[in-house]
């Protein structure tokens, strides 16, 4: 196991543990458990049962001390009624600041219930326990909290880390591989984005990963959660646009999502709106032909199924993407490619290159 301690912009200590076959977690943060006196264990109602024998694995149980609540599949969690919901069981099952939520399943249960922890009376401690490739690398680490609202995508949130993450890898065990390919539709998304290392690691491991091999799965967990925290302590609340690259492929990727109306897996989205970047960034002059391809090759290898439940409506993507969070106010705003590792943020891109990186995005 590995161990990572970071301090966050309001001098909050935040740890993560990675690595194969944990158990037993609160013996080795007895720091976070020791005076808890409740634990919520939230997982979804779709997560298999060798989820929630894992999940009892590393957090076992204690009479009167654990409760249970279910959030129903995906998407689907992501709800201010949802979040109502488990703050309410919270408190009719006596839920204090000295309880703790475990939330265990993929990026919808992480983002779900780690927002309902920093409503509860005005945020209590939780932990994040991600169980699917992508919640690994990117969703169950950093203390962004969503719901979605009114179809688009993590309208509204919050900043609240986690006390711990916990990334066990033999969790992805009982995966299937439609949702390791859409982890590594957010694992090609590091390779573009992060140094020469993350990057040499990815391209190495990608294929591997795509065919459940665990060792190459734990290697870019290892790899790309370590960035990802290393950005998060240095910029928790995405104000000064280091954080901002985990978002790169994202602003098309969140259209493509809400277009599909929840049927697009969240990592084949992005890996969509990471073609959609690349096509633009080409469209500006900002990116070369061969870096380019370089690039786009590495979506490829993901070989995404057709897209066929986004709808193919320019206006309606056009509205979505005027309204994405980091647009602050211009029609439109998208972080480009320069080339590997080198983005840069630009603002009201012609209709003209928006229609082509749209149609080459969806082919
Ligand atoms: N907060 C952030 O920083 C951040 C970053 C990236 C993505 N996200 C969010 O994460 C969500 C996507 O997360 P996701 O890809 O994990 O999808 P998901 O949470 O919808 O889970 C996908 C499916 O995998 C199942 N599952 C979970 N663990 C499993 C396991 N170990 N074995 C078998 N099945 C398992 C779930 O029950 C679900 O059916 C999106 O809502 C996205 O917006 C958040």
């Amino acid at each position: 196991m590995k161990t990572f301690s970071y301090t966050v912009n309001d001098s909050k200590t935040v740890k993560a543990a990675l690595g194969r076959g944990m158990a037993n977690i609160p013996a080795d943060f007895p720091e976070i458990f020791n005076g808890v006196d409740k634990v919520c264990l939230v997982t979804g109602t779709d997560a298999p049962p060798s989820l929630r024998a894992r999940a009892l694995a590393l957090f076992p149980e204690k009479k009167g001390h654990h409760f249970y609540f279910w959030l129903p599949p995906s998407e689907k969690a992501k709800t201010l009624e949802q979040a109502g919901e488990l703050a309410a069981f919270l408190f009719e099952h006596g839920f204090s600041r000295n309880s703790l939520i475990i939330a265990a399943g993929g990026g919808a249960v992480t983002d779900l219930a780690g927002f309902a922890a920093s409503i509860y009376m005005r945020g209590i401690a939780w932990v994040s326990v991600p169980t699917t490739f992508l919640a690994q690398i990117d969703a169950g680490l950093g203390g962004k909290t969503a719901v979605n609202l009114a179809g688009a995508k993590n309208i509204a949130g919050t900043f609240h880390q986690p006390a711990l993450s916990v990334c066990d890898t033999a969790f992805l065990d009982s995966l299937p591989h439609s949702e390791l390919r859409s982890g590594a539709g957010e694992l090609v998304k590091y390779a573009m984005i992060g140094p020469g290392a993350l990057r040499r690691v990815v391209e190495k491991n990608l294929s591997k990963t795509l065919a459940g091999d665990k060792s190459a799965l734990t290697a870019c967990v290892s790899a790309c959660a370590a960035y990802k925290i290393k950005l998060v302590a240095k910029d928790e609340r995405d104000e000064s646009g280091l954080r901002e690259r985990l978002n790169f492929g994202h602003t098309a990727g969140h259209a493509f999502e809400a277009m599909a109306g929840g049927r697009l897996p969240h990592g084949e989205a992005v890996a969509r709106g990471l073609r959609f970047a690349l096509i633009a960034s080409r469209e500006k002059g900002l990116l070369g032909k061969a870096a380019f391809h370089k690039a786009d090759a590495l979506i490829d290898a993901l070989r995404l199924p057709p897209a066929g439940a986004v709808r193919r409506d320019f206006r309606q993507f056009l509205s979505l993407v005027s309204r994405d969070k980091k647009a602050r106010g211009a029609a439109n705003r998208f972080l480009l490619a320069e080339g590997p590792g080198r983005l840069r943020a630009a603002e009201d891109l012609k209709p003209a290159i928006l229609k082509k990186a749209f149609e080459g995005a969806l082919k």
